[in-house]
C-alpha cells in the first residue's frame, strides 16, 4: 500500500516533537552542506528535529533506505528518494561515537519483531491483553493499535484529535486506555466499536503521561510537564490532580506497590514521589547520589529497581529501611538507561543512549550485566522508552524508530555448554 510522499507529509508536518534521549548525547545539531539537503530539510523535519540524524548510529545507503522506509514512504518521487538517500549515505555513514560496551553472559534471547502499519508513527509501550492480542501506542499518529502476534495483522484506531497518546494502558478488565497527551485528556476506547470515552482534564494543556490502575480500577497517571499527579475514579469520573511538592520535578513513571502506596519518578530530578492512594497526598524521596530517573519498577518483595537515567547508573531503594544502592551501567555515564522492567529475579532496561541501543539484564545476585543490541530487521536503531512483561513471561518491547512491536524470550543456556 503506497501512501503519496504528499499527503504523507501533510499528516507529518501536523506535528512536530524534539526527540529528547537521543539528543542529549550533545551531537552537532546542524546538518552540513550538500545536494540533497533542501530535500532533507524538509522532509526529515515533519516529525522530529534533524539532529537525530547525525546523532544517529549512521547507515549505508541501503540501510538508511530501511531505516527511513519505516517513517516516510519516498518511493512515489525516484528522484527526491535517491537525492534523501545520496545525502544521508555520504554524510551519515556508519560510526561508533556512541559504541555500547556489549556485556557476554549466560543467557540467550530471541528477538520476534512485528512492524506495524503506519509509518513513522513512534510505536510504544506495548502491553498484551489475556487474549494473547498486544495493544501499543503510536503517538505521532494519535492512534492505539491491537496486534494479533500469531497472524503479524493490526487493527489501528484513530483517538480524538489532538491526543497524541503518550501510552496505552489495559484496565483490569482489559479495556484499553490512553493518555491524551497534547489535549489534556485520559480515555479510553470501546475495540468493538473505536468510540473514545473521554475524561477532561480541570487544565486543558496539561499532559497526562504515564499511567497504572490499582486493584480498585482506579487509575493514577503522571503529567511529565504541567508537575502534576492524577487520581481517576472511572466509575463516578471522581478527578483529583495534585502538584509535586517542588517545581519542574518532572513526574514520569507510575507504579503501583502490593500495598497500594503509589510511586512516580521525577525525570528532572534525583527523586521519588510515594503517593498516598486516598489523601493524594505527596511525599519526596530524594536520591542520595542526584541524577534523575525515567522508568523503575517494583520487585515481589518490594524493593524499588530504577534508572538512574541522568547518571548512567541503576539503582535499588528499599522503601522499608531507606536504603539506596546505585551500579554504574556497562557502557557509563552517557548510557542513559531508559525502560524498566523486573522479570524473574532480574533487572531489565535499555542504554538509551548508545547506538545500537542495548537490552540489558542485570543479575542481583552476582551484581553482573548481560547486554544484547536490539534488532529492528537487519539494522540497528531506537529508541526503548518502556517494557513491560508478556503474559508468558517474557518481555514486551518496541523501537519507536521503527515502528516495531518486539518480543524477547529470555533463556538460561545449559550449565554445559557456558
Ligand atoms: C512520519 C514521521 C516521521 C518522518 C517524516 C521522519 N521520521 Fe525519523 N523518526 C520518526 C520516529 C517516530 C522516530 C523515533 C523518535 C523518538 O522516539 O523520539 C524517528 C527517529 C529517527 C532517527 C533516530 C533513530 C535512532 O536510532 O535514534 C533518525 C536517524 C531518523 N528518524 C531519520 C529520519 C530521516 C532521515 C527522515 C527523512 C527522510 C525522517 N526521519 C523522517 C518518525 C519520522
Amino acid at each position: 500500500m503506497l501512501r503519496s510522499l504528499t499527503a504523507a507529509l501533510v499528516a507529518a508536518a501536523a506535528f512536530a516533537f524534539v526527540a529528547d534521549a537521543a539528543l542529549a548525547q550533545g551531537q552537532p545539531k546542524g546538518l552540513p552542506e550538500g545536494k540533497g539537503k533542501t530535500e532533507v530539510e524538509a522532509i526529515c523535519s515533519g516529525c522530529h528535529v534533524t539532529g537525530l540524524i547525525p546523532a544517529s548510529l549512521g547507515y549505508t545507503r541501503d540501510h538508511w533506505n530501511k531505516l527511513i522506509a519505516t517513517m516516510i514512504d519516498l518511493s512515489p518521487s525516484a528522484d527526491t528518494q535517491n537525492a534523501v538517500l545520496d545525502y544521508l549515505s555520504t554524510n551519515f555513514p556508519p560510526n561508533e561515537r556512541r559504541k555500547p560496551r556489549l556485556m557476554p553472559g549466560n543467557y540467550d534471547v530471541k528477538f520476534t519483531e512485528w512492524v506495524m502499519p503506519q509509518l513513522g508513527s513512534r510505536v510504544r509501550d506495548p502491553m498484551q491483553h489475556a487474549d494473547g492480542s498486544i495493544w501499543y501506542a503510536g503517538q505521532y499518529g494519535n492512534l492505539i493499535g491491537r496486534l494479533d502476534p500469531r497472524t503479524g495483522q493490526a487493527r489501528e484506531y484513530k483517538l480524538p484529535a489532538g491526543a497524541m497518546p503518550h501510552t496505552v494502558q489495559l484496565d483490569n478488565e482489559g479495556r484499553p486506555w490512553y493518555s491524551g497527551n497534547k489535549n489534556g485528556t485520559v480515555g479510553r476506547i470501546d475495540p468493538a466499536t473505536g468510540e473514545a470515552t473521554v475524561f477532561k482534564m480541570p487544565d486543558p494543556k496539561s499532559d497526562p503521561h504515564t499511567l497504572a490502575f490499582n486493584k480498585d480500577g482506579i487509575l493514577f497517571f503522571s503529567f511529565q510537564a504541567a508537575n502534576l499527579i492524577g487520581r481517576l475514579d472511572p466509575r463516578t469520573g471522581d478527578l483529583k490532580v495534585v502538584s509535586a511538592p517542588n517545581p519542574k520535578s518532572q513526574p514520569y513513571d507510575v507504579k503501583i506497590a502490593q500495598d497500594g502506596t503509589v510511586w512516580v519518578s521525577c525525570n528532572a530530578r534525583g527523586c521519588f514521589l510515594k503517593v498516598d492512594p486516598v489523601t493524594m497526598q505527596v511525599t519526596e524521596i530524594p536520591f542520595p547520589l542526584g541524577g534523575s530517573t525515567r522508568r523503575f519498577d517494583i520487585a515481589p518483595d518490594g524493593m524499588i529497581w530504577f534508572n538512574n537515567s541522568n547518571r548512567g547508573g541503576i539503582g535499588r531503594y528499599n522503601p522499608k529501611t531507606g536504603e539506596f544502592k546505585e551500579w554504574q551501567s556497562p557502557s557509563g555515564p552517557t548510557s542513559h538507561p531508559y525502560g524498566a522492567l523486573w522479570l524473574d529475579g532480574a533487572y531489565w532496561y535499555n542504554e538509551s543512549g548508545m547506538r545500537p541501543d542495548p537490552l540489558v539484564r542485570f543479575d542481583p545476585a552476582t551484581e553482573t550485566f548481560q547486554s544484547w543490541p536490539i534488532p529492528s530487521g537487519d539494522i540497528h536503531s531506537g529508541i526503548l522508552r518502556n517494557m513491560r512483561a508478556s503474559r508468558e513471561g517474557n518481555l514486551l518491547i518496541h523501537q519507536t524508530a521503527t515502528n516495531r512491536v518486539i518480543q524477547v524470550t529470555p533463556q538460561r543456556r545449559a550449565a554445559a555448554a557456558q
